[in-house]
C-alpha cells in the first residue's frame, strides 16, 4: 500500500523538476494491450498522461511485446494493440504533442533488453512482486518472458533518456529496478543512461477492485464485477457499483478501517474533481444508497464523452494505425541514436 509521505515527496520532487528546468523533461511510459481497459488503468496512469502532456517531451508506447508474457493469440494481440491505441486517442492522448507507438515496431528495445540482462542479476528479477504474484507456485512452467518482462522494462525507459515515468503503484518497483540496471551499467561501462524517476500521484495511483477491496482492480481478474472497464455501458457501470462490496456500518466516509468506501470515494473524488471531504459531508446520514447512485451517475457521466470518442474511431481504424506509423518512425529516430552509443560504451561493433 502507497503512503501519502512516499508519492507526495515524488510529487514535490516533479514540480520542482518542472520549474528549474528549461528544457521540457522526457516523459515515457507504456501499457500492456491485453485485456479490458479499466478506471484503474485510466485513472492511475491515462488520466495523468493526458493531463500532464503539454508540459512534458512524452512517449506513449503499447507494450505488445510484454503482453507475449503470457499466452495470447495472433488475432487477439492485433485487435487488443489497435484497439488499446483507439482507447488513447479517444481519452484524450494528442499525436502533435506526444510520440504514441507500439513496442514492436522499434527493433532496439529488444535489443537493448539483451544488453540490459548482463547487467541485471537473476536473484533480482526473481523477487520482483508482480513475476511472484503471477508466476504463483507454477514458476517452472511460466514462459521465461515473464521473468524477463522487468528488463524489457528497463529498455523501453532507458532508450529514451527518460527522467519521468508515470505509473500507477504497482509498477514502482520495476522503475526502481530500472534505476538499478542503469546505475549499473553506467558504473560499468561509463556515464550513458538517464536515471528515472517514477510519477505516481498520491491519490488514484492504486485503485482497488470493486468485489475486494485488498486487491487492485486489474485486468486479469476473472471476475468482470471486480473492475469498470472503459467501454461498460450505463447499466453495467449502475449494477457493478451498486453491488460493490462496502464496508461494516452506513458513514460514508474514507479510513483505514474501511478500504471499500476509501476506494469509492476516491473514484468519486478524481472524476468530480472535488476533495474527499466534501462528498463526505454532503452524504453524512444518507448512507451508502444515495451515494453509490451518485457516484454511478459520475462515473458514466466521466465515461461517456471519452466512449463517443471511442465509437468514433473504431469506425476509422486508420486513423490509429497513422498515427502509430508515425509515432513509430519518431521513436526509431531516436532509438537508433541511443543505440549507437550503448553499444559504443559496451565495446560492440568495431567499425
Ligand atoms: P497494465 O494494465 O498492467 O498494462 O497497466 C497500465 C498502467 O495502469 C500502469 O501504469 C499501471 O500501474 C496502471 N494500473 C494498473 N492497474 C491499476 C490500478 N488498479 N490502479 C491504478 N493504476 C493501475
Ligand atoms: N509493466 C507496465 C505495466 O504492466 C507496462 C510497461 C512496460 C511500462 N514498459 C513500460 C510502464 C515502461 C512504464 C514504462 O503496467
Amino acid at each position: 500500500m502507497v503512503t501519502g509521505q512516499e508519492t507526495g515527496d515524488v510529487a514535490l520532487l516533479d514540480e520542482s523538476i518542472k520549474r528549474s528546468s528549461n528544457t521540457r523533461q522526457r516523459v515515457f511510459s507504456g501499457i500492456q494491450p491485453s485485456g479490458n481497459f479499466h478506471l484503474g488503468n485510466y485513472l492511475g496512469a491515462i488520466r495523468n498522461w493526458v493531463d500532464q502532456q503539454a508540459a512534458f517531451d512524452n512517449i506513449f508506447c503499447i507494450v505488445n511485446l510484454h503482453a507475449l508474457s503470457q499466452a495470447t493469440t495472433r488475432e487477439t494481440l492485433r485487435d487488443n494493440t489497435l484497439n488499446l491505441a483507439n482507447v488513447l486517442l479517444a481519452a484524450g492522448l494528442d499525436p502533435s504533442q506526444s510520440i504514441i507507438f507500439v513496442q514492436s515496431d522499434v527493433r532496439e528495445h529488444a535489443e537493448l533488453c539483451w544488453l540490459l540482462s548482463s547487467v541485471t542479476q537473476f536473484g533480482e528479477l526473481r523477487r520482483m512482486t508482480q513475476f511472484k504474484d503471477k508466476a504463483g507456485s507454477k514458476d517452472e512452467q511460466v514462459s521465461a518472458a515473464l521473468l524477463f518482462y522487468p528488463v524489457l522494462q528497463a529498455a523501453d525507459i532507458l532508450l529514451y533518456d527518460t527522467n519521468l515515468v508515470p505509473v500507477g503503484e504497482d509498477q514502482k518497483q520495476h522503475i526502481e529496478l530500472t534505476r538499478d540496471i542503469a546505475a549499473r551499467f553506467n558504473m560499468r561501462y561509463g556515464e550513458t543512461f538517464v536515471l528515472p524517476q517514477p510519477d505516481i500521484k498520491a491519490t488514484g495511483a492504486r485503485v482497488m477492485s470493486l468485489e475486494d477491496p485488498t486487491k487492485k482492480m486489474s485486468k486479469s481478474d476473472a471476475n468482470p464485477n471486480a473492475s469498470i472497464a472503459l467501454t461498460d455501458d450505463p447499466d453495467t457501470i449502475r449494477r457493478k457499483i451498486r453491488r460493490a462490496v462496502t464496508d461494516s456500518g452506513s458513514d460514508v466516509v474514507a479510513a483505514p478501517d474501511k478500504p471499500a468506501l476509501t476506494n469509492l470515494l476516491t473514484i468519486y473524488s478524481l472524476l468530480s474533481e472535488e476533495p474527499i471531504s466534501i462528498i463526505e459531508a454532503r452524504y453524512a446520514g444518507k448512507g451508502y444508497g444515495a451515494f453509490k447512485s451518485d457516484l454511478a451517475d459520475v462515473v458514466v457521466s466521466s465515461l461517456s464523452s471519452i466512449q463517443a470518442r471511442l465509437a468514433e474511431l473504431n469506425q476509422h481504424p486508420e486513423i490509429a494505425r497513422s498515427v502509430l506509423v508515425d509515432g513509430a518512425e519518431r521513436a526509431r529516430a531516436r532509438a537508433v541514436a541511443k543505440m549507437i552509443q550503448v553499444r559504443d560504451s559496451m565495446g560492440l561493433g568495431l567499425y
